[in-house]
């Protein structure tokens, strides 16, 4: 379907190629003065140089050719030279007719569908989720279902961290607590046994016990790097152990990640790209790209017009260990290898962004990824607390995903309680679907790359430019619709009529917007693009909803009309919830 901004751009260009001018310059924007009009066409403004003519008399000739047209309501060109629009409210409500039929609210599918791998949560196997997780999570899930949305073939890769020190801490510490397990005793045939010899919760205390160990104790490290190692190397003990804790993490990891309702396609690790380093480092020796610089293998990636150092990429460390940037390229290998993909997006701490930097040069250099293939890093800022420094439990800990959620869940609880309108069997269901809108929306509606605070009150709250808020605009249109079915009214087919007031034309142009508002929002990787939109959205309705009396009103054309309105804008919040990775409840 046509996006009604297309169709406008198109009678514009005619209206300038009938005028005698180039059609190219008839190219219409939402107005950004709202006040005025509600589109603008600045195209005289620009023709004017190329016609050497006054702008005005150019924006007067193709006024008055766009007046022709039935699709406006008011055409004026004024001073220096723009055309001010407003669009005809019956072509307005039709327009919305067949929006509201179409599957996809009026956005066709990419003509030319990517294949495109977003590499996103990132968690480390063994060590609980955190509050620098959950951006990861909750950007790259809401960018892979807006990818879906527009016809695109997206897959989600978690790139579970399974292959640093942490596997070989967690295996010392375990030989330290439990010295006669089999795993250790080099000269055990097997089979090893079935079960775990730890539950999530016990490797969740000996991690953090084995990294702090090592930070003081030296020689201990140095067994857990050597027990890192000989993992890397294939210790059948070992094996089994790290076996036992990918079992035990995942498990927990999926579990917590489906409480965020964040999905991914792909369980693929670190480990899994081992296998193509040794050819991938043979290939970049042999075509001279990787070179020995003290012991270690690097390949350089400063480029002249550098303002800051971009250290080289080192492959190899000086005892032949690979590196975190070592496995990221290999991973690039399998990607390629197994899905050919358009693009590879990392949504990753920003912090990060540097290595990024380097994988990407170091990819294209070697010639690792097509010329055409788009390689692309969206670094997030750090989430705060209202200290403004990264967000902590109340003592001081480091925030655990878990908790977090409990904790947000507990405050929606007590809110919808409060409010009494669901019946406590609900509450606690509905505090869960709640509670999510106010974490994800809390960091969508931010700036991904920009720092944000985690504010728990301000998230939580019913009133202002929130999740719940948004949430309770959807649940009081379903109850307006409900009722009006109950009351026998139906939604299918109605006409929908020219906008009646000014406050519903406001609404009407507001939904019109959906389509381009996802297409930007999808080619700026930018989520908070669709919380701004509904938040306006949702503003315009409840507007519209104060100054109307919908379900007492006595013609029931109109009456149906403002219903299958509501049923559209209904459908647009709703759908885009859904690309930010959230829903409604049916009541709250
Ligand atoms: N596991 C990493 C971390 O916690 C993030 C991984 C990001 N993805 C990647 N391909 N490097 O920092």
């Amino acid at each position: 379907m046509k996006k009604l901004i297309e169709e406008m751009n198109e009678r514009a260009a005619q209206a300038f190629e009938r005028a005698g001018y180039d059609p190219s310059y008839g190219k219409t924007t939402v107005s950004n003065r709202p006040d005025l009009c509600e589109y603008q066409c600045n195209g005289a403004m620009a023709a004017a140089k190329a016609y050497k003519k006054a702008p005005i008399q150019i924006a007067e000739a193709v006024a008055a050719e766009l007046k022709k047209e039935d699709m406006f309501e008011e055409v004026s060109a004024v001073k220096p030279g723009f055309i001010n629009i407003k669009l005809d409210r019956g072509y307005l409500a039709r327009y919305l007719m067949k929006m509201g039929q179409d599957s996809h609210l009026s956005v066709s599918p990419a003509e030319e569908p990517k294949t495109i791998i977003i590499d996103y949560g990132g968690p480390n196997v063994a060590k609980p989720l955190h509050v620098g997780h959950l951006r990861s999570a909750i950007i790259g899930e809401s960018i892979k279902r807006m990818g879906r949305f527009l016809g695109h073939k997206v897959i989600g890769d978690v790139h579970l961290g399974d292959w640093g020190l942490q596997m070989g801490l967690i295996i010392t510490e375990l030989q330290e607590r439990k010295p006669e397990l089999p795993y250790f005793d080099a000269s055990f045939t097997g089979p090893y046994p079935e079960e775990a010899p730890f539950t999530i919760g016990e490797l969740e205390e000996i991690y953090p016990a084995a990294s702090a160990r090592s930070k003081e104790d030296e020689e201990y490290r140095n067994r857990a790097l050597e027990a890192t190692h000989q993992l890397q190397e294939g210790r059948p003990g070992y094996m089994a152990l790290w076996n036992h804790i990918m079992e035990v993490s995942v498990t927990d990891l999926k579990k917590n990640y489906k409480k965020l309702d964040v999905e991914f396609d792909l369980w693929k690790k670190e480990s899994d790209a081992q296998p193509y380093i040794p050819d991938m480092v043979e290939k970049m020796k042999e075509e001279g790209y990787a070179y020995e610089d003290q012991g270690a293998l690097i390949v350089d990636v400063s480029e002249e017009t550098d303002t800051k150092e971009v250290p080289p990429c080192i492959l190899l460390k000086s005892d032949g260990a690979s590196l975190y940037t070592t496995t990221d390229l290999a991973t690039i290998v399998e990607r390629v290898k197994l899905f050919d993909p358009d693009e590879i997006l990392y949504v990753v701490d920003k912090r990060q962004e540097m290595h990024f930097v380097q994988v990407f040069r170091c990819a294209r250099k070697t010639g690792l990824v097509k010329p055409e293939t788009r390689l692309s890093f969206l670094g997030f800022g750090t989430m705060n607390g209202k200290d403004g420094k990264p967000f902590k439990t109340r003592e001081g800990g480091v925030m655990r995903l878990e908790r977090l959620i409990s904790e947000i869940n507990g405050e929606m609880y007590k809110k919808i309680v409060e409010n009494r309108s669901v019946k406590d069997t609900d509450a606690e269901k509905t505090a869960e679907i709640v509670g999510l809108s106010a974490i994800k929306y809390g960091d969508l509606s931010n700036q991904a790359s920009k720092d944000y605070v985690f504010d728990v009150d301000r998230f939580t709250s019913f009133e202002g430019n929130t999740g719940p808020y948004i949430l309770y605009t959807i649940v009081r249109i379903k109850s307006i619709l409900n009722r009006y079915l109950e009351e026998g009214g139906a939604l299918e087919n109605s006409e929908i009529l020219p906008a009646a007031s000014e406050g519903e034309k406001t609404l009407m142009l507001a939904a019109v917007r959906f389509g381009t508002m996802i297409e930007n929002a999808f080619e700026e990787k930018a989520p908070h693009k669709i919380c701004s939109y509904i938040y306006e959205l949702a503003n315009e309705f409840n507007r519209f909803y104060h100054e109307t009396k919908i379900l007492t009103e006595e013609d029931p054309r109109q009456k149906a009309s403002w219903l299958a309105l509501l049923e559209l804008v209904r459908q647009i919040l709703e759908t885009s919830i859904d690309l930010l990775g959230f829903s409604a409840p049916e009541r709250m």
